[in-house]
């Protein structure tokens, strides 16, 4: 799989985790609890029962980990600091030897010749924070400004890539409306004020940031490309409903100052009722991005529908007047994702059609695929159809260049197989495979070939 087309040069290839997932040492050098420890340990809500209480053991592998970066030869490693690693009830004073563990692993990567590029919340909300409200009160996007300034100020000065929130979405919508994430709540107004809230936390973030005077910074969105099933008017409203709530409530007052325009059809009086929003947020929440981080995997195909629950006042806010329809004729991953790579250059090509000169250089901080990876009989992962899947989604994603999108790096999801959330251990993701009863790492196929794309952009450029 040579073919790949030319990127330009000075492009950076990474590959990236978060700390929830591979870390474990869940109680070590004086972390505290965050949502994720409570939900998982809480029966019944992951699969299996599975935890991150140990997950890839990476707090005490990070050496054997950069190693396996190094002979993969990317250029940057993206990866996740624990909010209650350094601050172990998410306020008050740093707890040294949680951020001496970052401090190690940025010079670890920077000795091994790789760009660090740290995500400062990546859902490990402390417990603490949680019991007083979570993202559903101002307080915790006020504590975030904070722990932002303490890891930019120890840190800035090493990592030159940073990362206020990863996905905003799953924190507010899985988290606080679907229920399938930490902290696990059903709620309408109480995830739109977490998603205002995660936003205005961004915002004091990134003040924090520019004071450490960081070279680049910026946020990773889950951009979802919504799909009408039909061209119907009925679908076409559905879908921009359904990306209202994915997209427009991130990209419209990140990118364009203002709230989606769409927002009172998808919510109705959740919205029109809202008490949380404030005379200035928006300019703390548009200021200016050093670059975008979108992470993507698949496309979504919805239709029209009627609300599920019918009782306003009962109403989540996920229930938008849309259902989910399968992708027809593709193949599914793992996760049950259709893969459609071409969905992945339209999504880029329409939002530079949609924002123009106010987007900002992009960074692609995800994208990757779960598969049933089998290990043959002389312990390698032949990965083929993850292989293809990331072929084709780099193809993809140097046409939407082609077509003018300015795209500057892109970082596989993940380096190792990891705690994929709810869904546990089942779920594989890496390009390196984890046993996880020796925590031995055997690199893929899919490990092999990508090696092999970054060293021959090495010589092309
Ligand atoms: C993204 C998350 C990441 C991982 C991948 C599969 O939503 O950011 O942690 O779980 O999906």
């Amino acid at each position: 799989m040579s073919d790949l087309p030319v990127f330009p040069e000075g492009f950076v290839f990474g590959a990236a985790t978060a700390s929830y997932q591979i870390e474990g040492a869940v109680t070590e050098d004086g972390r505290g609890p965050s949502i994720w420890d409570t939900y998982s340990h809480t029966p019944g809500r992951t699969d299996g029962g599975d935890t991150g209480d140990v997950a890839c053991d990476h707090y005490h592998r990070y050496p054997e980990d950069v190693a396996l970066l190094r002979e993969l030869g990317v250029d940057s490693y993206r990866f996740s600091i624990a909010w209650p690693r350094i601050q172990p009830i998410g306020e008050g004073p740093v707890n040294h030897k949680g951020l001496d563990f970052y401090s190690r692993l940025v010079d670890e990567l920077l000795e091994a010749g790789i760009e660090p590029a740290a995500t400062i919340y990546h859902w490990d909300l402390p417990q603490a924070l949680e019991d007083r409200g979570g993202w559903r009160v101002r307080g915790t996007a006020e504590r975030f400004g904070e722990y932002a300034a303490i890891v930019a100020e120890h840190l800035g000065d090493r990592v030159p890539r940073w990362i206020t929130l990863n996905e905003p979405w799953c924190s507010a919508f899985l988290g606080y409306s679907v229920g399938r994430h930490a902290p696990g709540a059903r709620e309408g107004r109480g995830a739109l004020a977490a998603a205002h809230h995660l936003l205005v936390g961004h915002g004091l973030a990134m003040k924090a940031l520019r004071a450490a005077g960081v070279r680049e910074a910026g946020i990773t969105l889950n951009l979802d490309r919504n799909v009408p099933a039909t061209d119907s008017a009925a679908d076409r409203a559905a879908a921009l409903r359904a990306d209202t709530q994915h997209n427009l409530v991130w990209t419209e007052p990140l990118l364009a100052g203002r709230y989606p325009a769409s927002e009172e059809d998808t919510w109705g009086e959740l919205i029109t009722g809202q008490d949380f929003r404030r005379d200035g947020d928006l300019a703390l929440i548009g200021q200016p991005l050093d670059f975008l981080g979108i992470n993507y995997y698949r496309p979504i195909m919805v239709t029209d529908a009627p609300h599920r629950e019918p009782d306003p006042a009962a109403r989540v806010a996920t229930d938008n007047r849309y259902a989910e329809v399968g992708y027809p004729d593709v193949r599914r991953t793992a996760m049950n994702w259709p893969v459609v790579p071409a969905s992945f250059t339209d999504l880029l090509t329409d939002l530079k059609a949609v924002y123009g000169d106010a987007l900002p250089p992009i960074h692609i901080t995800e994208n990757g695929s779960a598969e049933h990876d089998v290990v043959a009989a002389d312990g390698a992962v032949h990965d083929t159809d993850r292989v293809t899947y990331l072929h084709d989604h780099l193809a993809a994603l140097r046409a939407a260049m082609d077509k003018g999108v300015d795209v500057r790096g892109y970082y596989v999801w993940s380096l190792l197989d990891n705690f994929e959330w709810a869904l546990g251990y089942a779920k594989r993701f890496g390009i390196v495979r984890v046993d996880y009863t020796t925590q031995e790492r055997t690199p893929k196929d899919s490990y092999r070939w990508y090696q092999k794309v970054i060293a021959a952009h090495r010589s092309a450029s």
